[in-house]
């Protein structure tokens, strides 16, 4: 296992082999563009599906049977640890995760649940799903994931998904103790979440920090990246590569990785030799195929495939996969092609 394509990349240590292809999965490769997905989850709740083991194994492990990509990515949700601690979430199809009490003042942080005994055993549900995941990847490394705090705070406090994340870039400034606190909250949560992930058997992890572009860089330093460091490095003593990702989040590469990340996911806009100009020498790198050309022609994509090869071919791994998520609507056949086409690349 510690040999799969995906692993040596992620370690970054393509050059030790003579295979220059690089390994592929899709952020978001389990859910709705799947037949089999729609057909497993039937009326099942988005987060009662995560937290029913043997479902989620089922789902986590159907893209990989179908695509043949190189990891499996668990199949679970940024806001599954909230639920797990006792909040009132769910997520609404075609919206998102959206909160019954938004989080806005001191008194509403006081009132978060404690992380205690009862957190760590509602856990259990993630641990049973990932062993069985991990027995039916076989060869297969599993990725586990957790969102980062900017990301799952900034739901919290709009409530629900929003465009431009006002709210809580306003409550990060008029009172950053709170916004602090409230993050700190987070990175416990996510990163106990985190850790349960990689001692079940995840074999890397990712850290998500989907909304954290709409921030400048002084305000990440100062607001976000202590606390995205936190979860990292509730798995940093494991021997498991640390992704982290941001979507727009071109000007933040370089805070990013000092968050510490062991590899940088970059979004569609950025070219990855750029990416890798602006990172430390040596730091590998994921990406970042616009999902806009799954909606092309074959001759497109291939295409965007190819430059994307071509423009990670200077890092010392490189783990291609989309700018940010499949969207619902693809035609599965395309991802299938699509990871037959990289692999045929060595
Ligand atoms: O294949 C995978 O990537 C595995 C699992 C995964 C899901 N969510 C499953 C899911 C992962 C890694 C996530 C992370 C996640 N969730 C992020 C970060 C990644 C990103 O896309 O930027 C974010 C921002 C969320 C919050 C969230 N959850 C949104 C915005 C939505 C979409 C709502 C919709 O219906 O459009 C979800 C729901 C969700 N999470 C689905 C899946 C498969 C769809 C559920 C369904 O079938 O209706």
């Amino acid at each position: 296992m510690s040999d799969a394509p995906l692993l040596r990349h992620l370690r970054g240590e393509r050059g030790e082999s003579e295979d220059t292809s690089a390994p592929v999965w899709f952020m978001r490769q389990a859910g709705r563009s799947l037949p089999e997905y729609r057909e497993a989850r039937g009326t099942t709740a988005m987060l009662d599906a995560c937290v029913t083991p043997a479902l989620a194994a089922e789902i986590t492990v159907q893209p990989v049977r179908r695509h043949h990509v190189d990891a499996g990515i668990f199949f679970s949700d940024i806001v599954v640890p909230a639920r797990l601690a006792g909040l009132g979430v769910e997520i609404r199809p075609g919206v998102g995760p959206v909160f019954d009490h938004p989080i806005r003042t001191a008194a509403d942080v006081d009132a978060l649940p404690k992380l205690g005994d009862d957190y760590e055993a509602a856990l259990d549900p993630i641990r049973e799903a990932v062993g069985l995941t991990v027995a039916e990847l076989g060869t297969t490394p599993l990725i586990g994931f957790a969102g980062a705090p900017f990301t799952v705070a900034s739901y919290m406090v709009e409530g629900g998904p929003s465009r431009d994340h006002l709210r809580t870039r306003a409550l990060m400034r008029t009172e950053p103790e709170t916004w602090h606190r409230l993050a700190s909250w987070v990175a416990e949560l996510s990163g106990r979440f985190l850790r349960a992930q990689v001692l079940a058997g995840a074999s890397a992890v990712q850290l998500f920090d989907s909304w954290v572009g709409a921030l400048g860089a002084d305000l990440y330093r100062e607001a976000v990246l202590p606390h995205s460091a936190e979860v990292l490095g509730a798995v940093a003593d494991l021997p498991v590569p640390r992704i982290h990702f941001g979507v727009g989040a071109a000007h933040l590469l370089r805070p990013m990785h000092e968050a510490g990340a062991t590899v940088v996911g970059v979004d569609h806009r950025m070219r990855l030799d750029e990416a890798l100009e602006i990172l430390p020498e040596g730091t590998p790198v994921q990406g970042n195929i616009d999902p806009a050309v799954l909606f092309t022609s074959e001759e497109v994509r291939f295409a965007e495939a190819r430059a994307v090869l071509a423009a990670g071919a200077g890092a010392s791994g490189h783990v291609v996969n989309l700018g940010h998520g499949v969207p619902p609507e693809t035609d599965p056949q395309v991802l299938t092609d699509l990871v037959a086409f990289l692999h045929a690349q060595r």
